[in-house]
């Protein structure tokens, strides 16, 4: 049997080239997908490919970063399928600026779609679910820029790093409820990477179709009742990404000195992920 059969899927950003992928492959798994973009062109040609391929999809264009978005959204699935079983808060873009020329409007938009976009959403669906008694799954997107930090990136490093803490905090207030959250850090040629600076192998390796599979996995029994986990996925590896601390010491009223003194035992000897370690 089909992993998704009878499940529905509200995608956002559809039309790029992540979500298109993520609900090709979700609906070819049965699940009837609610595909979001900015622009009803944009969702509704990956809605057709849906169709053409014998699936089941619906177009609901709006911009994800307004509560009216979120409630549309969750209004589109209802009408279409009468339930929402899965979400994968995939819309977004890139203003990048190094920070000294970062104004506010450049700030204000990164936020406002990946972090805005990723409570409207999330707040009718996840609200539905729970009201609902039916559990449910919900994927939100970060990205390694975020978690590493990236130049120019100060703004879309805040907004994915608050999506990653967001789905931490949203897995505690879940379990009750039977909701699971996790993250995704994909790598995946797009419209939002472009190819510039990509060699010709580089560019094989890094289809959103080999993204998605990491996807299917998430919001399907196959990975039974993981929550709050993130994973970063790319064409050539798959790995968690996760907090690590240091030995640390103990003590109360610890002196500055102290702490210089303890440098070994307070700072993590291990080296930091780096963008080499992604390949
Ligand atoms: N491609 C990568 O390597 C990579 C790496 C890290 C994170 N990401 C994240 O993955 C997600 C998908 O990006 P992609 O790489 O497929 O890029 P993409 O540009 O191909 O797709 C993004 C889609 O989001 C849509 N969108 C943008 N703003 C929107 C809004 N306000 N409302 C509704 N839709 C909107 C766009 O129209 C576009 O179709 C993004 O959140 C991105 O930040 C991608």
């Amino acid at each position: 049997m089909a992993l998704l059969e009878g499940k529905v899927a509200v995608i956002t950003g559809a039309g790029g080239a992540l979500g298109r992928a993520y609900s090709l492959l979700l609906a070819s798994e049965g699940a009837s997908i609610v595909v979001n973009d900015y622009s009803m062109e944009a969702a509704q040609k990956t809605v057709d490919e849906i169709l053409g391929a014998g699936g089941k999809a619906v177009a609901v264009a709006c911009d994800v970063g307004g509560v009216e978005g979120g409630d549309k959204i969750l209004k589109a699935a209802l009408d279409a399928y009468g339930a929402v079983h899965i979400l994968v808060n995939n819309a977004g873009m890139l203003r990048d600026k190094a920070f000294h020329n970062m104004d506010e409007s450049v700030w204000d938009a990164v936020l406002q779609v990946h972090l805005k976009g990723a409570y409207a959403v999330t707040k009718p669906i996840f609200s539905w679910m729970r009201a609902n008694k039916q559990g449910g799954v919900i994927v939100n997107t970060t990205s390694t820029a975020a978690l590493f930090g990236n130049f120019g990136q100060a703004n879309y490093g805040a907004a994915k790093g608050g999506i990653w803490t967001f789905t931490k905090s949203l897995a505690v207030e879940g379990a009750k409820s039977g909701i699971r959250l996790w993250s995704i850090a994909p790598a995946a040629v797009s419209g939002l990477t472009g190819v510039v600076g990509m060699d010709e192998q580089t560019q094989a390796d890094l289809k959103p179709e080999y993204v998605a599979p990491a996807l299917l996995y998430m919001v399907s029994s196959l990975s039974g009742d993981k929550t709050g986990k993130c994973l970063f996925v790319g064409g050539q590896k798959i790995m968690e990404l996760k907090l690590e601390a240091g030995e640390g010491i103990r003590g109360v009223g610890v002196s500055a000195q102290q702490i210089a003194e303890n440098e070994a035992r307070i700072f993590r000897d291990a080296p930091e992920l780096t963008f080499a370690d992604l390949s």
